[in-house]
Formats: structure tokens, C-alpha cells, sequence
């Protein structure tokens, strides 16, 4: 498995790679929102340290975005506890303004919109 790091350091290329997970130019996405809201590297790649080959274990398809965006509080991971907003402890909240963020009732109360998460525009420009 290691042969071709051993190749690249020897011959001083770039190790050749494909990428598992990728998704089309038109879609957008971004790690550190979903990890800041509790989601777990493994609800979208599976257990990747049980595989000797990373595979891909979810369809990364449109169905599957929206299935979770429609109700992201039931794939909260509980370790997400260690990403509590309230651990800051009463400063701005960077969130206020997402759909789930802590500021968001209010936002809405004074009549603000917050674009829920199935809109088109949150992962296509
Ligand atoms: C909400 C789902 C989700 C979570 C949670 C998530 N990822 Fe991803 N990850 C994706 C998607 C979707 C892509 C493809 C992104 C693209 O093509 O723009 C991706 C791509 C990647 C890639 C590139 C893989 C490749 O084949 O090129 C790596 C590495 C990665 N993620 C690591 C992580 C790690 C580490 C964590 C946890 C800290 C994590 N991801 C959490 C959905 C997720
Ligand atoms: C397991 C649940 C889950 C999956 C799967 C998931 N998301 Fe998300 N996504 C979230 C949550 C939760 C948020 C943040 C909501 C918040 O903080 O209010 C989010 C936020 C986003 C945002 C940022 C929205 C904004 O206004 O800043 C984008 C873009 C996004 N997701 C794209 C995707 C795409 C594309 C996929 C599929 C490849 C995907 N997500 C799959 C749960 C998920
Ligand atoms: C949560 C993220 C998300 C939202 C919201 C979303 N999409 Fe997508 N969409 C995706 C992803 C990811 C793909 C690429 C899926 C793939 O490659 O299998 C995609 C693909 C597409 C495609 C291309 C299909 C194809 O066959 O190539 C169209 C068209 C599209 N979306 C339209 C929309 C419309 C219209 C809306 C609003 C009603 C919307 N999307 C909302 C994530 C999203």
C-alpha cells in the first residue's frame, strides 16, 4: 500500500490520487458549517478508519443533501456537544443568522428572513 509514497519521495513527484468524494462544479459545499453544527465525519463517509481503501459509503446525490437539510436536527452527532455555541459564553454569535443558529428566533421575530436550508440558492449560485 505504501509503494507509491516510497515512488513519490524517490522520484520527487506527486503521488497520483482519485478523489472518492466529489461533487459536480454546480453544487456547493462546505465543511466547517456542517462540522460546526454538530455533524460527524463519519454521517457522510462512513467508518473511513475501518476501510483500506476509502469507498464511498453515501450517494452524495441532491436527495441525499436535502434529506438531511429538511430536518438537520436529527443527525446531530452527540458529540456535538464539544462544538457548543453556548461554551463561548454570551459573545456574538457567529450563527445568529443560520436557520438553526442560536440568534435565529429573534431574527425572525423582527421579521428578518432566514432562507431555509432546501433553497436552491443555499448549494447552487
Ligand atoms: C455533511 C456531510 C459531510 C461531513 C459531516 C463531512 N464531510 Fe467531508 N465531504 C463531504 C462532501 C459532500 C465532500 C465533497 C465536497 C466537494 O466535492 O466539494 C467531502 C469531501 C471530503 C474530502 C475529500 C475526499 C476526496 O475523495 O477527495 C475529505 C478528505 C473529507 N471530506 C474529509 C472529511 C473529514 C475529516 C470530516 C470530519 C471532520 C468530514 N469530511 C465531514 C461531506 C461531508
Ligand atoms: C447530515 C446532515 C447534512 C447533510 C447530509 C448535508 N448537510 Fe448541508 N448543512 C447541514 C447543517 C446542519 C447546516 C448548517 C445549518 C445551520 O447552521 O443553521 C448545513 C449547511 C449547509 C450549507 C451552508 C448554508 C448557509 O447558508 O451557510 C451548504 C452550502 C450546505 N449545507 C450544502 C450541502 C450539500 C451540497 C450537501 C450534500 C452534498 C449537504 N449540505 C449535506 C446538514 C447537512
Ligand atoms: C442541500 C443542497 C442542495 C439544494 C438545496 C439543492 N440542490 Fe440541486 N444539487 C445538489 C447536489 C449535491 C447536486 C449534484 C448531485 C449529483 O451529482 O448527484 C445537485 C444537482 C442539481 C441539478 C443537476 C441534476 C443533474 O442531473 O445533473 C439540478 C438541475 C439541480 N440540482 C436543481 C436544484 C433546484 C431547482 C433546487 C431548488 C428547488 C436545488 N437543486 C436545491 C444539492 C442541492
Amino acid at each position: 500500500m505504501l509503494a507509491p509514497l516510497h515512488d513519490s519521495l524517490a522520484l520527487g513527484t506527486p503521488i497520483l490520487w482519485r478523489s472518492v468524494h466529489r461533487l459536480p462544479e454546480h453544487a456547493r459545499f462546505h465543511h466547517a458549517v456542517h462540522i460546526q453544527a454538530g455533524m460527524a465525519c463519519e454521517t457522510c463517509h462512513g467508518p473511513v478508519w475501518t476501510m483500506p481503501r476509502t469507498e464511498k459509503v453515501r450517494t452524495l446525490s441532491m436527495g441525499w443533501c436535502l434529506g438531511c437539510h429538511r430536518n438537520p436536527e436529527a443527525q446531530r452527532h452527540p458529540a456535538a456537544a464539544a462544538f457548543d455555541r453556548d461554551r463561548h459564553g454570551g459573545g456574538a454569535d457567529p450563527d445568529g443568522c443560520r436557520p438553526g443558529g442560536a440568534g435565529a428566533p429573534r431574527l425572525r421575530h423582527s421579521g428578518v428572513e432566514i432562507p431555509p436550508l432546501t433553497r436552491c440558492s443555499v448549494c447552487h449560485r
